[in-house]
């Protein structure tokens, strides 16, 4: 099966590539390289440019012709840049994403695996959100995802293309054969900035907010390992139309469906901070300090419809994630 990856030079697209080429199947990436790396690209078909190229959109498909389903993971990801340029981040996520799905419907392409966000759900009292749980997101980020959940389903009723958004909760760790992972200078999120402070590139890890109503005070999220959510999106292109059916057999929308991509557990930061220092064998260098603007306590997973419509559930721990990003840390390191 061939499969267009947009954004398949950035961390999770290019572990999508991996894991596709290991289920027999050919991606072909259309990636501007505005942040993603040209060496994860390197024996694939690539196709260099921007996702609302529509000549460059109809030359891959002219030369790709087989291709059946998009995967659309292209998209600008940082969170406080997204405060400082929203006009950037909704041309780029919203306006340019709006344009790919009506040139993709308009050259017959009507599978499309959308990469969206546990970020647009409203904080939830016992911190268990399900694909039903009310959706507020908190930054302009977060709208672009929310945004585009909203226009596919728009465009899955009016023409012939079908959407499955696949929220996806927070990612951690590399390719277990270590053909990619995180590539950002200076990272965010929690299990890169614990690394940073291992390796002694950040003088210390900041444990941000410890008054949440946690087991411990710290933040608690659902981490889930890059290669499972890679084998997530194998799962929903082999059975784009059987999931959808099953949707239609439990009188869901069949034609657009959100699914919950987690583990359904919910860890919390020092949790995490424990497990990184058993993996790792080191103490880290730890500090409280408050939260940080637009901070949220968290949420798992509810993850029943991922089990029973996508036929998925993820198999690596929490501590192989950790395992994974040291090792990918370390061939970075390398070279
Ligand atoms: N990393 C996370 O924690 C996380 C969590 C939830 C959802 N997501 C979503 O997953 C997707 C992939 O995220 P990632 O972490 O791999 O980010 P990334 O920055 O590593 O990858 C994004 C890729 O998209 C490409 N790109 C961006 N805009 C483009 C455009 N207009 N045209 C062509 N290519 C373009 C970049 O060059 C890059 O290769 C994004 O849609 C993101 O919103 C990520």
């Amino acid at each position: 099966m061939k499969v267009l990856v947009t954004g398949g030079a950035g961390y999770i697209g290019s572990t999508v590539c991996s894991a596709l080429e290991e289920h027999g199947h050919t991606p072909v990436i259309l990636d501007s390289l505005v942040t993603g790396r040209r060496e994860f690209t390197r024996g694939r078909a690539f196709y260099r440019g921007d996702i609302a190229d529509r000549p460059l959109l109809e030359r891959l498909l002219d030369e790709h012709p087989e291709t059946c389903c998009t995967i659309h993971c292209a998209a600008l990801i940082v969170v406080p840049e997204s405060v400082a340029e929203p006009y950037r981040y909704y041309r780029e996520n919203v306006a340019k994403s709006l344009d790919l799905f009506q040139n993709l419907v308009e050259l017959g392409q009507t599978r499309v695996v959308f990469s969206s966000s546990a970020s647009i759900y409203d904080a939830s009292p016992d911190f268990r959100v399900t694909e039903d749980s009310p959706l507020r997101p908190g930054s302009p980020y977060a709208r672009t995802k929310y945004m585009m959940e909203m226009v596919l389903e728009d465009l899955c009723h009016a023409t012939e293309l079908r959407g499955i958004a696949l929220r996806y909760f927070n990612p951690i760790g590399a390719d277990p054969g270590l053909r990619s992972g995180s590539h950002v200078e200076a990272p965010s999120h929690v299990l890169g900035r614990i690394v940073e402070a291992a390796r002694g590139r950040l003088p210390v890890f900041e444990v941000t907010g410890t008054d949440w109503p946690t087991r411990d005070g710290s933040g608690l999220r659902d981490y889930i390992h890059v290669w499972d959510l890679a084998l997530a999106h194998v799962r929903a292109v082999e059975q784009f139309d059987a999931v959808l059916e099953r949707a239609r057999l439990r009188d869901l929308n069949d034609r657009y469906l959100a699914v919950n991509l987690g583990t359904g557990q919910g860890v919390t930061v020092r949790e995490l901070v424990a497990a990184f220092e058993r993996v790792s064998r080191q103490p880290l260098p730890l500090r409280a300090a408050p939260p940080r603007p637009g901070d949220v306590g968290g949420a798992y997973a509810g993850v029943e419809r991922a089990w029973e419509l996508l036929g998925w559930r993820p198999q690596s721990s929490v501590d192989e994630g950790i395992r994974t990003a040291l090792a990918w840390d370390e061939r970075k390191i390398l070279g």
